[in-house]
């Protein structure tokens, strides 16, 4: 019999499931195999109100409805009041701060991150114990965006040493360095930065499907994120950074940032993980180390993964829309079973 590997409850905690048709068509290629995903609030307009907040995850509920599914929902950030945030707190897993122009959709974002004026809000998230997950770059030049940002985390964690702060999708060996220096810090990794560096991206010809933000590092910062996701740190969960673009909007001159993950994501960490031999500690990567840092318990859903080779679509397709994975028409080593 092939080998087998049970993942309990696995969680995404850093997700785009957009809208409309491609909420649609990419929605289910979470829901089948993941426990809950933590959302990404950046769509266009970005989801600033409860009325917002609540009608979207009906909309990804719909979406997933074929599957035991959790969407944790999350707001985008700007100033908002006490009184409005006593209000949300129970329909919210989080708060998602975005530096204005960083990114795709972040034109709303916060133009300048100084502790004093932001106050007001940072101090009642932290009373109510709301985590602030944030976009950690500057616009600088592009490689040393998140070390220039490494500040930013700094200052914060320590004006608000209540508030649980969530450096997103670290890339570099400087933020693996900050998030053990403060007890209020945590990160998350994706699946590409453990696996891909800037060489992949554009050292031979330029691979559009890899292009994101922040964009990939060095050999360096890449084996620093291995390293403690494969231990399993418990400051660091998987938050995959899945970000579907239509296929004409990637493979264009001024090609979109985001790698879609979602529908290779188990496979591949399970291929990951065991090639280091550490397979032991990937239920707590994926799915413990993120309940006790958001402390919440995900519905139980075990997945089975089988040792059979999977062949990766070209591209996904539906609703009028499409897609296209990383690893596309390659063979992997595990497949969902
Ligand atoms: O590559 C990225 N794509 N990085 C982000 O921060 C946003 C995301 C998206 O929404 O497409
Ligand atoms: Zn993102």
């Amino acid at each position: 019999m092939s080998k087998e590997i049970v993942l309990n409850s696995p969680l995404d905690m850093h997700l785009h499931l957009r809208d409309g048709e491609m909420l649609k068509l990419v929605g289910p290629l979470t829901s089948k195999t993941f426990a809950g995903a933590l959302v990404m609030p950046n769509l266009v307009p970005p989801v600033t109100t409860k009325e917002a907040l609540l009608s979207y995850k009906n909309r990804i509920k719909e979406a997933c409805k074929d599957d035991d599914f959790e969407p944790l929902m999350t707001l985008f950030f700007q100033e908002y009041s006490r009184e409005f945030l006593e209000d949300i707190k129970d329909e919210i897993i989080g708060i998602k701060l975005y530096p204005a122009g960083i990114t795709t959709n972040s034109e709303n974002g916060v133009a300048a991150i100084d502790a004093e004026s932001l106050r007001p809000t940072l101090e009642a998230m932290s009373d109510f114990d709301i985590p602030l997950c944030i976009h950690g770059e500057t616009n600088g030049f592009v490689m040393d965006r998140e070390k220039e940002f490494m500040p930013v985390y700094e200052g914060l964690a320590k004006a608000f040493p209540k508030l649980k702060i969530i450096m997103e999708h670290i890339t570099t060996k400087d933020a693996v360095e900050l998030v053990e220096k403060y007890d209020n810090l945590f990160a998350t990794i994706t699946l590409h930065h453990l696996i891909i560096t800037l060489d992949d991206v554009a050292g031979g010809m330029l691979q559009p499907h890899l292009f994101c933000k922040p964009i990939a590092k060095r050999y360096e910062d890449r084996d620093a994120l291995l390293k403690v996701a494969l231990e399993a740190n418990p400051k660091v969960m998987f938050g995959s950074d899945s970000a579907p673009h239509p296929k004409h909007k990637k493979e264009s001159c001024g090609c979109a940032a985001g790698v879609f993950t979602s529908p290779i994501a188990l496979q591949v960490l399970v291929e990951l993980f065991e090639k280091h031999d550490k397979l032991d500690n990937l239920n707590a990567f994926l799915s413990l180390n993120a309940q006790k840092i958001y402390n919440f318990k995900p519905l139980t859903k075990d997945i089975t993964l089988v040792k059979k080779e999977f062949i990766v679509p070209n591209i996904y397709e539906g609703f009028g829309e499409n897609v296209v994975p990383m690893y596309n028409n390659q063979k992997l080593f595990w497949s969902i079973k």
